[in-house]
């Protein structure tokens, strides 16, 4: 049998908060940005937050399957700029991630066209995302472009000029 017939991409709901969280978890373990002795606690929180999310229509989430087995995401999540003359909702695409032994096939193309297509149907202004290195080309193909966007340094230095700030703000008041 051809293995690619037992795969198939749906919609994710709210009993997929788990999945999510899971995937979620391991993505980051993968890049480094979280570590074993955190990976239990880090999914319990994320499957709270993806359950809240998914419940207030902030995120749109599609999911691979393999029979039962949840083994790849891509979600969208919205939120709010200030007005434009075409609107204000923007959307985020995260959580791109498929299990190890279903690389190599189209399944993130396939899963991130779904979120793109889903975003579109909300009708956003723009929809952005912050590839890895690694997974540049894969969103280059779909037609992500590289914009101009700075973002704030959390150094002790900036930490310090902004609270100097809030100190003069409440002397000066
Ligand atoms: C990135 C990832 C989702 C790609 O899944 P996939 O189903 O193999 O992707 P596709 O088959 O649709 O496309 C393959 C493309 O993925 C990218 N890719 C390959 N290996 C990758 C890796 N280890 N990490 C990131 N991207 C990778 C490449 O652009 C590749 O294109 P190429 O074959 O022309 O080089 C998967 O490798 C993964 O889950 N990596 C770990 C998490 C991650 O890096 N997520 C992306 C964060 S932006």
């Amino acid at each position: 049998m051809d293995e690619r017939r037992a795969r198939r991409i749906r919609r994710a709901f709210s009993f997929d908060a788990a999945a999510l969280a899971r995937l979620r978890a391991a993505s980051l373990l993968e890049l480094e940005r979280l570590d074993d002795a955190h990976a239990a606690a880090f999914a319990r929180d994320a499957q709270a937050d993806f359950t809240r999310l998914l419940a207030e229509d902030r995120l749109i989430a599609f999911v691979l399957c393999d029979g039962a087995e949840v083994v790849g995401s891509a979600c969208a999540i919205f939120f709010e700029r200030l007005p434009y003359p075409d609107g204000t909702l923007h959307a985020e695409i995260a959580g791109v991630y498929v299990a190890p032994a279903h690389r190599g096939q189209g399944w993130a193309a396939r899963l991130v066209q779904a979120v793109v297509a889903a975003t579109e149907r909300r009708g956003v202004r723009k929809t952005v995302l912050h590839p890895s290195p690694l997974a540049r080309p894969l969103y280059e193909r779909l037609g992500f472009e590289d914009e101009p966007a700075m973002r704030l340094r959390s150094s002790p230095a900036t930490l310090d000029t902004a609270a100097n700030i809030a100190l003069h703000a409440r002397k000066s008041s």
